[in-house]
């Protein structure tokens, strides 16, 4: 692929998109993105705005004929189109038909089984009745884990069921998977990468920190604290992972580490990552340039840390606020050293809406966890 002169384009213009855009920024690629408003995050930078919707398949068919590589911030995005223009011979990463089993928990679920990757024991549904039907023969015992199979996200698409009153309220409708609980000593993520010439690279393994009052995650801290036996075991996880799907651009894998310390896969995301965030500063290469590498066949860049240690926190609407969205306390955390802070500019705020997230360097682990709580504790989305 030349630079500068290869069109670039992808599937949604959200905050993924944008910052996709700024690292195309450097090599002054021509960066084109689609999606139904230009008042979106990546709309003021690209080249080009598409207005559509990636769920409209003449839509992306149209769009994927304006570009000469087509790649994707959100798994949501209407497949046949993507079939039929690589039908055409288009550059498409990640390929559809990988794309098209990740979008699918319980396709991706399977695929593990089929490739040896270890995860969590799971059983296919097609209607709560017949989840309760299961309970009641005794295929399964509470507690356990429902997930809905399409377009479940930010944690929107699971439900414990832990009760006899859970299982009559708690259950998603539709099609689903059940899995059992796993025990969690820490969850982990990492982000790797291809290229169709076959180099592949990883970052450093992310460890996610949980609020246990709102069970989400708050902090993610690099590099994970976990020993180099489980960091090297989650890595070839990780790339068997990405090898097994044929993909080129990233892979985000994220692990469950169990008490008796088994790694199982428990979801993947085909494109940049929440995880990979704090790149953007820690590492020498972003998880946005290296995507942009993997997707164009370019020498993947050097994913070593160039700091000690850093944590990312999202920044997330104050519950409560709704409306045109203001960052108190800005000034304040701006003026901290190491402290990095990104605005998705989004219009309005939402209680526990993403609005933007925050980098935070330190020389160690703590250090870079010091200011990262006190970013929290400052900086507020309101109205
Ligand atoms: N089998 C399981 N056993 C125990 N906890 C689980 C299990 N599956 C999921 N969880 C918990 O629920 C969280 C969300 O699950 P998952 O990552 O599958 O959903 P998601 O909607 O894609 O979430 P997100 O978008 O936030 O990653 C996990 O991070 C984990 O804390
Ligand atoms: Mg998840």
């Amino acid at each position: 692929m030349k630079i500068p002169s290869t069109r670039l384009g992808v599937l949604g213009g959200g905050q993924l998109g944008k910052m996709m855009a700024l690292a195309a920024g450097n090599w002054h690629l021509p960066f084109f993105a689609l999606d139904t408003s230009r008042d979106f995050p990546a709309g003021s930078f690209c080249t080009g705005f598409e207005e559509g919707n990636f769920n409209h398949y003449e839509d992306v068919l149209r769009f994927g004929k304006m570009v000469d590589v087509l790649t994707i911030e959100i798994e949501h995005v209407n497949i046949a189109a993507l079939l039929q223009l690589e039908r055409e011979g288009r550059v498409i990463h990640p390929r559809p038909a990988a794309l098209q089993i990740i979008k699918d928990k319980g396709l991706q679920k399977q695929f593990y089984i089929e490739k040896g990757l270890p995860t969590a024991s799971f059983e296919l549904f097609e209607t709560p009745e017949a989840i309760r039907e299961a309970v009641t023969r005794g295929a399964w015992k509470l507690p356990f884990v429902q997930k809905s199979r399409t377009d479940g996200y930010d944690g929107r698409g699971v439900s414990v069921i832990r009760t006899e009153q859970d299982l009559a309220e708690k259950l998603l409708p539709g099609a689903s998977l059940l899995e059992e609980m796993v025990p969690i000593e820490k969850e982990i993520a990492l982000v790797v990468a291809r290229n169709k010439r076959g180099e592949t690279a990883a970052f450093p393994l992310v460890e996610m920190l949980f609020d246990p009052d709102a069970n989400l995650v708050t902090f993610l801290a690099c590099p994970a604290r976990v020993s180099p036996e489980i960091a090297i075991a989650a890595e070839a996880l990780a790339l068997a992972a990405i090898e097994a799907y044929d993909i080129c651009g990233l892979l985000a894998v994220e692990l469950f580490l169990t008490p008796d310390q088994q790694l199982l896969v428990n979801e993947v995301a085909p494109r940049p990552h929440n995880s990979g965030h704090h790149t953007i500063e820690s590492c020498n290469t972003s998880q946005f340039e290296q995507h942009i590498r993997g997707v164009l066949d370019l020498p993947l860049g050097s994913t070593s840390l160039k700091v000690p240690a850093a944590v990312m926190l999202n920044l997330l609407g104050e519950p409560g606020y709704e409306g045109p969205a203001l960052y108190e306390n800005l000034d304040q955390c701006l003026g901290m050293e190491g402290v990095h802070v990104h605005l998705y500019g989004k219009a309005t705020t939402k209680p526990f809406r993403k609005m933007g997230h925050v980098t935070a360097l330190g020389e160690t682990p703590e250090a870079a966890m010091e200011k990262a709580l006190k970013v929290k504790e400052l900086l507020k989305v309101k109205v």
